[in-house]
């Protein structure tokens, strides 16, 4: 196929554009802002095509689209829950405007098929069982809230004008490139450098964890054989409160437990994360990765990659660090 992924040097995008290259032989161009999660090293092992720009920038979505694909994937976001609540408008820009606008341009171009790329925090939170696609929106942060607000000019497109849409809903997603102001990634760093853990609150919020490899897959799968119109939740085979999560780090990092620091809770926390993926999995797709497995291989990633997070480390990512945990945990 074709394919122009909107997002692709982030890191799901850019896991997503690897197996398309690798495992379908696809001819993908990138579409990408290049905030601080957009980063050229995560594409720089593969032959793919990178237009730097803004999904609500009409003139660059018009001269992307206009090249005639035969699908628009669109992971493109502001995608931190914490950086939504210090600053939601760039949240509303991309998400709801520049998903509209991309919208507009798929349109006109006659895109046989558009994937919207979202999350289950558009569900809110569970206390218990699991959110299918009937579920009510409920999203509590800005973040979830402005992916809501996508999701729903996405189905607009396909009711009133007949795109064939389909929208993936993911769980948390781990593994190789992702930023570490992320759970999982963060963790993993400060534990390499003996730096303290920060956990919200009491740590027993619970997450339904996905390797972001098994995403890609349920996601080539709705891309090839989803309904058109249609939802698709793509969640992870376990779920973890985030105390063990990191803990089972300290473990696989050699350290030990005197680094945990609980600090002050995020504003309007989901307590608990659960997705029900029987609707994906009718299409064939099942989690290959089981969360033991995966973090140990996200974790020997890391080691094996600092040339990938030694400048992040040092750059923009140290000026927010300090602004958000305070120099303290430094
Ligand atoms: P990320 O922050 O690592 O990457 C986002 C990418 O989008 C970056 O390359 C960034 O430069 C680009 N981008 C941001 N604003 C843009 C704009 N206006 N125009 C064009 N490009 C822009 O995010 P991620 O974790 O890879 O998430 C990708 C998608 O998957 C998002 O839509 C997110 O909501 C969704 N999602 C993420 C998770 C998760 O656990 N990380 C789970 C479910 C769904
Ligand atoms: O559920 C899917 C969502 O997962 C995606 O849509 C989002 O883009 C992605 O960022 C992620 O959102 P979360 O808020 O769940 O992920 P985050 O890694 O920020 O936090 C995971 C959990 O860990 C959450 O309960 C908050 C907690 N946490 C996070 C950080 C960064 C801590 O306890 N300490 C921390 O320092």
């Amino acid at each position: 196929m074709k394919l122009l992924v909107c997002g692709g040097a982030g890191f799901i995008g850019s896991n997503f554009v690897r197996q398309r290259v690798r495992d379908h032989g696809d001819e993908v161009v990138v579409l990408d802002k290049m905030t601080y999660a957009g980063r050229r090293e995560n594409l720089q092992d593969l032959e793919v095509e990178l237009v730097v720009g803004a999904i609500e920038d009409a003139d660059a979505v018009e001269a992307a689209v206009g090249q005639g694909f035969d699908a628009v994937v669109n992971f493109a976001a502001e995608t931190h829950v914490d950086r939504s609540i210090s600053g939601p408008e760039a949240f509303v820009e991309t998400n709801c405007r520049g998903t509209m606008v991309l919208l507009e341009a798929a349109r006109r171009h006659d895109v046989a098929r558009y994937v919207q790329i979202s999350t289950d925090e558009v569900y809110g939170s569970i206390d218990e069982g699991s959110f299918t696609e009937e579920s009510p929106l409920q999203p509590s942060s800005p973040y979830s809230a402005t992916k809501t607000g996508g999701d729903l000019i996405v189905s607009s497109y396909f009711h009133t004008y007949g795109l064939e849409t389909v929208i993936c809903r993911g769980s948390n997603n781990y593994g190789p490139y992702q930023y570490p102001e992320k759970l999982i990634p963060l963790m993993v760093l400060n534990a390499f450098h003996g730096d303290k853990l920060p956990v919200y609150g009491d740590g027993m919020q619970v997450r339904n964890w996905l390797y972001v490899e098994d995403f890609g897959r349920g996601i080539s799968h709705v891309l090839s054989h989803g309904a058109p119109g249609e939802v698709y939740n793509i969640g992870g085979p376990e779920e973890c409160p985030n105390i063990d999560v990191v803990k089972r780090i300290i473990a696989l990092t050699g350290n030990d437990e005197s680094l945990i620091e609980y600090v002050t809770d995020r504003p309007g926390h989901d307590r608990r994360y659960s997705l029900g993926s029987e609707k994906v999995r009718a299409l064939g797709w099942e989690a290959q990765v089981h969360f033991a497995e995966g973090l140990e291989k996200t974790v020997q990633w890391y080691r094996d990659n600092e040339w990938w997070w030694a400048p992040i480390r040092s750059g923009e990512y140290r000026e927010y660090y300090e602004r958000h945990y305070g120099r303290a945990l430094g």
